[in-house]
């Protein structure tokens, strides 16, 4: 590792860049350098309350700013794709929200930019970093339970419908499923690889937006998932995954840092997990390390990954 410090570029001055460049705090290297949004006041008052140096009224201007080492993209769904595009022709390093982009054609064009600039891109789908989500997969890995035979997992808060809102907004791509329905999504996959087989039903708005969905994955080999979100309910938010010797729980919030329990032979205890921070910081770090060891894509979350999770997500959605 060297001792660069990275200063970041943060696009978009809104809710999540907010809780993201307080991430940064707890990283090794990172640093909040500057702030893009479309209004330059909105910007200024970005900065000076996360007492930040820079403050730009465009994202053209912070991706011309040769200060800047990395971007955070962290504007609406519609906008990922175009965001990313602007940034890597600047042969700026992205490291992009969830989900990636709207479509996987949009996808594909991310990456072949990343490729043809030769520049680092990453999907910030910070969940698949933290430590909680790695002790997981290690407990899996170590075969405390056994092999999984089904896992349920839900996310899903009590929202007021408007249409004017980001997640009920079909033209910035409001969608139950981009925003969280993609976690338990996640969470199958990363533990048990793509589905042999989905189904999949969602309460949709008249305008078309999935506001409640429910899904069943299946695998060959007998394994099942039932997921679920919603932004009409408020859920548990559980991750649950039940093996041939015993069942691990990831309490709610479980796409965040949580409290993780193990169940074998009829006795319940808890894994210790230690985490600083408030959990963006972890996908901060890999975008940092991978570009100190001169890497163009995560090992942990490689482009192929984020293309196929992506065209994952289009399938299920197709079935509403
Ligand atoms: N990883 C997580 O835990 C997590 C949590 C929540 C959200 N997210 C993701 O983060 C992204 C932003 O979510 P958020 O809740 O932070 O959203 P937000 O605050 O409503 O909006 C984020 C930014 O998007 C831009 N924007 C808003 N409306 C726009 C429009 N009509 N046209 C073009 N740009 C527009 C604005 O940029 P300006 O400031 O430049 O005007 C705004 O600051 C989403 O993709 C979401 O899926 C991730």
């Amino acid at each position: 590792m060297t001792d660069k410090t990275y200063n970041w570029g943060i696009i978009g001055a809104g809710r999540i860049s907010r809780k993201f460049v307080d991430g940064l705090k707890a990283t090794r290297n990172g640093r909040a350098y500057a702030v893009a949004a479309r209004d330059l006041a909105k910007a200024q008052e970005f900065a000076r309350e996360k007492n930040m140096p820079v403050a730009y009224g465009s994202y053209e201007e912070l991706a011309a700013d040769p200060q800047v080492d990395a971007v955070y993209i962290g504007t609406v769904n519609t906008m990922h794709a175009p965001n990313t595009l602007l940034m890597l022709a600047h042969k700026k390093p992205v490291l992009c929200e969830k989900p990636f982009a709207m479509n996987r054609v949009e996808v594909d064009e991310m990456i072949a930019a990343a490729q043809r600039n030769k520049m680092f891109l990453m999907e910030a789908f910070w969940t698949n970093f933290l430590p909680s989500m790695n002790a997981v997969r290690q407990l899996i890995a170590d075969g405390a339970i056994g092999d999984i035979t089904y896992i349920r997992a839900d996310l899903g808060f009590f929202r007021a419908y408007d249409p004017h809102i980001r997640t009920f907004n079909p033209e910035v791509g409001g969608s139950s499923v981009l925003d969280i329905g993609l976690y338990p999504i996640f969470l199958a996959v990363t533990l048990l690889g793509h589905p042999d087989h989905i189904t999949a039903q969602a309460v949709t708005m008249p305008d078309g937006v999935d506001v409640t969905s429910s899904m069943f994955f299946k695998w060959r080999n007998g394994a099942v998932a039932q997921l679920f979100s919603s932004y009409c309910i408020q859920l548990d938010c559980e991750g649950v995954i039940y093996g041939s010797k015993g069942k691990i729980t990831m309490h709610g919030r479980w796409h965040a840092p949580t409290r993780i329990s193990i169940t074998t032979d009829g006795h319940t205890y808890d894994c210790p997990v230690a985490s600083v921070g408030n959990g963006y910081n972890y996908e901060a770090q890999e975008v940092m390390d991978c570009l100190d060891k001169g890497l163009l894509e995560s090992p942990l979350l490689p482009l192929s990954e984020s293309a196929k999770f992506m065209s994952l997500l289009e399938a299920v959605m197709r079935q509403f």
